[in-house]
């Protein structure tokens, strides 16, 4: 990375709008819905579904997802475990900003490192929900919709999560959703579900 010069004599500038205020204005909480999961485990198409169901009831929602936010924000990273964790810290504080503006965030990343999801969700505090996207290898090397497993079973791609780099499992999520046993509609449901539950939709 090249050499940085750390910001030094800032202050946090609060507005007159606050987090409460937007929530009250968009209808429901701002959350980070955390998915993490194997590549090829559902976990963007589990966020897409989840989103598409949110805005029809008129939800506030955005996705972050791995694919697209490695093109932009974090185009300068690799897979090393180093640069995993960075990928997830900033993750992690983009997801922070998308709740405090009153938006239920969803982040579908691997995220595959136990310690950088905790420390995720430590920057979100109460707003984060980790759900981790239960799915075999086996299944998502069946799946291999970019053709990355083959290629990684190869030797083509160092580092590949599942086969030449470690998938840590959740010990604690808020909700495990099995996309090898359930159809997408019933997984989509179950997330909402869990949301209706711990009062998102209810602001005063
Ligand atoms: S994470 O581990 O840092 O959370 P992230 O979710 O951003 O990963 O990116 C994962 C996606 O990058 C995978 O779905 C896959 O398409 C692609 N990819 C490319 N190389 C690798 C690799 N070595 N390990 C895992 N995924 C990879």
């Amino acid at each position: 990375m090249a050499d940085m010069v750390r910001a030094t004599n800032i202050t946090w500038h609060q507005g007159d709008i606050t987090r409460a205020d937007r929530e009250r204005a968009n209808g429901h909480k701002g959350v980070v819905l955390w998915f993490t999961g194997l590549s090829g485990s559902g976990k963007s198409t589990l966020a897409h579904a989840v989103e598409n169901a949110l805005f029809e009831r008129g939800c506030r929602t955005y996705v972050l997802d791995g694919d697209n936010i490695r093109h932009g924000l974090n185009k300068d990273l690799g897979f090393s475990p180093e640069d995993r964790e960075e990928n997830i810290r900033r993750i992690g504080e983009v997801a922070k900003l998308f709740a405090d503006a009153g938006v239920i965030a969803m982040t579908a990343f691997i995220s595959p490192y136990r310690a950088d999801r905790d420390k995720a969700r430590a920057i979100s505090a109460d707003s984060f929900i980790e759900v981790y996207v239960k799915c075999d290898l086996a299944v998502c090397e069946q799946r291999d919709p970019k053709g990355l497993y083959k290629k990684a079973r190869a030797g083509e791609i160092p580092e590949f999560t599942g086969i030449s780099a470690p998938y840590e499992e959740p010990t604690n999520p808020e909700l495990v959703i099995d996309t090898s046993s359930e159809p997408i509609e019933v997984s989509s449901k179950r997330v909402i579900d869990y949301l209706e539950s711990h009062g998102i939709f209810n602001v005063a």
